[in-house]
């Protein structure tokens, strides 16, 4: 699928800075230089939307996306600092987690968090913590495996399967890649039934 258009909505470094919610928004998450903004490009259907960069920790904001999917839905995405990066953690210690529970706590606007993990690096600790922090807030969580194109055919599958156990969520997680144009549409449909679905109640509010 190719959405009709995309265009950058705004930046923000507090939670007093975030835009009013306008429409059902997905967010991506996942350790920095896993393919974030990357995929959010491939999505989009535009090159240079998200910035992309080699050196990890590059996206230190939060920044909005409006993508008009179809004729008849708007989406907005949330491309999410990464985490897990020690130069960027230690000068934003003190931000970066407000931050993150801020938007992906309080925003009844958000429907989903695409969990963006290096297919060749699976489940880490962090990954181990967010999923149910995030399902106890009523959040569905896509899993979607990164640069898929890093190991061979025959490998990918057996590893989706393995993060899919340690995971601990029905889902079965998306192999992607935009280096090899994997996996565009099958998250795209996961995202559009997810926000054809009503939201999931919130279960807590400070598990
Ligand atoms: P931060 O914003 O720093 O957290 O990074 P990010 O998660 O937004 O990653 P980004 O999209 O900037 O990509 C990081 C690096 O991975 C870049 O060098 C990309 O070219 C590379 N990359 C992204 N997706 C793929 C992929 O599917 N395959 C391969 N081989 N490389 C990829
Ligand atoms: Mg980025």
């Amino acid at each position: 699928m190719r959405p009709r258009a995309a265009r950058f909505v705004v930046s923000a470094a507090r939670p007093e800075d975030f835009p009013p919610a306008a429409h059902p928004e997905v967010a991506f998450a996942g350790r920095s230089n896993v393919g974030k903004s990357s995929l959010i490009n491939a999505l989009a259907g535009h090159d240079g939307l998200a910035r992309t960069s080699r050196t990890p920790g590059r996206t230190r904001l939060v920044n909005w996306f409006r993508v008009d999917a179809t004729a008849a839905v708007t989406l907005d995405f949330v491309d999410l600092p990464g985490y897990g990066y020690a130069a960027v953690d230690h000068d934003t210690r003190t931000g970066w987690r407000p931050l993150i529970e801020a938007l992906l706590g309080e925003r009844d606007a958000l429907r989903a968090v695409a969990l963006l993990i290096d297919i060749r690096r699976g489940v880490e600790n962090e990954e181990l913590d967010f999923v149910p922090w995030l399902l106890a807030r009523g959040l569905t969580v896509i899993p979607v495996l990164t640069k898929a194109d890093k190991l061979g055919k025959a490998q990918r599958q057996p590893i989706a399967m393995k993060i899919k156990r340690e995971l601990g969520i029905g889902t079965t997680p998306i192999l992607f890649s935009t280096e090899a144009g994997l996996g565009i549409d099958e998250l795209w449909r996961a995202i559009l039934k997810t926000i054809a679905a009503p939201r999931p109640p919130r279960l807590a509010q400070d598990a």
